[in-house]
């Protein structure tokens, strides 16, 4: 990507919550932005600066917001896109350049980088030991952007390959059923009782980790707030004074 004096847009990962998980390079980015462009949520996040000017937008509107930051950084403005997490981990960094592959030919020479962030499913595996510390894979739950059969095809291929898994927008209100589908789905593929995570606004202030048996999940235990996690057919939980620490060795025996 070339590099310019004049606008910019830097796509960036604010983390899960705690401001001391915003990475250092991040916060630079926030400090030299005109403006910030993000979810409502996220953007309010961004702590008040007399030289930002906040741009908040609902949600599903991120192609109409990436074009915005792309037009902002082609009239020389420096344009933070704003995600939680990690921006390249179903968030903002894809629907930017979504954008540029399909947007106007001059947005391809603007100066564009993102900037990591620590994603949910990290957060969580350490709050609660090292449950993704050998192979896994992140699925996104929410069919918004692709079928539900597709979903179910991936879970089932993932217990079938034993993988750890993290599943992110698990359950909405708008999607109240694909939660339990899932679980039907995990309990059924992997057929026994290894421990499911519901980590919920890990890193915050109100955090909670609840592990429970697979097979005694229920779909309410999950919110948008909650990034669940699935161990393999080797995670291993060590009981403890407190709260148990929950493993996935490093080897599999061949
Ligand atoms: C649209 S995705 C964005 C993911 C984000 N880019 C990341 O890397 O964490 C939103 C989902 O991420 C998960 N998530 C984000 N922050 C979280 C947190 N602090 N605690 C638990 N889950 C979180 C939830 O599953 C939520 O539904």
């Amino acid at each position: 990507m070339s590099t310019s004096e004049q606008g910019w847009v830097q796509i960036v990962g604010i983390g899960p919550g705690d401001e001391a998980l915003v990475t250092p390079q991040v916060q630079a980015a926030l400090a030299e932005a005109t403006d910030a462009v993000g979810y409502i949520p996220y953007v309010e996040r961004v702590a008040a600066n007399p030289n930002l000017t906040l741009h908040p937008s609902d949600n599903r509107v991120e192609i109409d917001r990436s074009r915005h930051a792309l037009e902002m950084a082609s009239e020389g403005k420096r344009v933070v896109v704003v995600s939680s997490g990690d921006p390249g981990v179903f968030a903002m960094a894809a629907a930017v350049f979504e954008a540029v592959e399909h947007g106007e030919a001059a947005w391809r020479d603007l100066d564009i980088r993102v900037l990591p962030g620590i994603t949910a499913m990290l957060a969580a595996s350490a709050a609660c030991g090292a449950p993704l510390g050998h192979d896994f894979c992140a699925i996104n739950l929410s069919d918004n952007l692709k079928p539900w059969e597709l979903i179910d095809k991936r879970l089932r291929l993932a217990a079938e390959a034993d993988f750890a898994m993290a599943f992110y927008n698990p359950r909405s209100k708008s999607r109240p059923e694909g939660f339990e589908k899932a679980l039907k789905t995990l309990k059924d593929a992997c057929g026994d009782n290894r421990p499911m995570i519901f980590a919920r606004n890990v890193s915050r202030p109100d955090q909670t980790i609840k592990i429970v048996p697979l097979q005694d999940t229920t779909p309410d235990m999950a919110d948008m707030r909650t990034v669940v996690l699935l161990g393999s057919s080797q995670t291993r939980i060590i009981t403890r004074d407190g709260a148990p620490i929950v493993y996935t060795p490093r080897s599999v025996a061949g």
